[in-house]
């Protein structure tokens, strides 16, 4: 869809991804329907783009059903044409993660998007041509320790856009999946860019999806994955799944340098 037709619900819109795309979709002439729980970001975000003829927001927090139907509500009678599923939490660490964390992320990434979509549907669908974009990621398609919930709240998003897309083709609404590689965003806490430093993980100005996410939304194509060598890893890994579990040596090796405890207990065992 050309830009200048689109009228874009963004979730996750004052973060370092969403922010970028809100500036380049709203230079190239889309409308924008800002989402995120912080309402003075979005607004300051929609005044920096033009103001309420450009911008508008809603704030909602998605793991609460109740705030996200309110934002489906307002989406569709606000006219959205266009869903960017751009919200997302982190999930970084050796497993065990605390079952507060895997809950948080699992809503968030992966619950939400479908809730969203759900509750949009029957509006896209009576749109002429609509487009649904998920944000998923490289871990979404390519095992990395350290992510193991993350990567499956993107891989479950994932197989969520590529059977729905399947199941509407043909129809108005055009499903698509954009997984980006490591991004410099707050996102990424210090610990997390200090294991990407240790195993040689490149990282991407947020800049960089934005446009990707922009070229994606205008040429309609179902999937990019962003990055080399990321691109042919992940290729490799939906060919031979077991081929690379050889490779990660240096992760583990980086993760368990962070793990306060690793290793053997060298405290005195009580006594029996
Ligand atoms: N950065 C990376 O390395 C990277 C790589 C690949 C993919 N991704 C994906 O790209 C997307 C954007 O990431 P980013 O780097 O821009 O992260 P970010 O800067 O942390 O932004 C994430 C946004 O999600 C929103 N959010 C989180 N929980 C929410 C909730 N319960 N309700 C509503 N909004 C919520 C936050 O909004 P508020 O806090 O303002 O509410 C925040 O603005 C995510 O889906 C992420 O998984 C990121």
């Amino acid at each position: 869809m050309k830009p200048q037709a689109m009228r874009v619900l963004l979730t996750g819109a004052a973060g370092g991804i969403g922010g970028e795309l809100a500036r380049s979709l709203a230079a190239s002439g889309a409308r924008l329907l800002l989402a995120g729980r912080d309402q003075a970001a979005l607004q300051a975000l929609a005044s920096s783009l033009g103001g309420p003829e450009r911008a508008t927001t809603c704030a909602a927090d998605l793991r609460e059903e109740a705030s996200l139907l309110r934002l489906a509500t307002t989406a569709a009678a606000w006219g959205c044409n266009v869903v960017v599923h751009a919200a997302g939490r982190p999930a970084f660490g050796a497993a065990p993660l605390p079952a507060a964390q895997l809950r948080e992320v699992l809503d968030t990434n992966l619950l939400a998007p479908m809730l969203l979509t759900q509750a949009l549907l029957p509006h896209l669908q009576a749109q002429p041509a609509a487009q649904v974009l998920f944000v998923g990621s490289v871990l979404g398609s390519l095992g990395v320790p350290g992510f193991a919930a993350y990567g499956a709240t993107k891989g479950g998003l994932r197989a969520y856009a590529q059977a729905l897309r399947r199941e509407l083709g043909g129809g108005p609404v055009r499903v698509q999946l954009l997984a980006p590689r490591a991004t410099r965003t707050a996102f990424n806490d210090d610990a997390t860019t200090a294991y990407n430093r240790a195993t040689g993980t490149a990282e991407d100005a947020p800049a960089a999806v934005a446009a990707a996410a922009l070229r994606l939304l205008v040429d309609e194509a179902a999937e990019r994955t962003l990055g080399w060598p990321e691109r042919l890893a992940v290729r490799l890994n939906g060919a031979f799944p077991t081929l690379l579990d050889g490779v990660f040596g240096k992760h583990r090796a980086a993760l368990a340098a962070r793990r306060p405890h690793a290793g053997p207990s060298t405290q005195p065992r009580p006594a029996p």
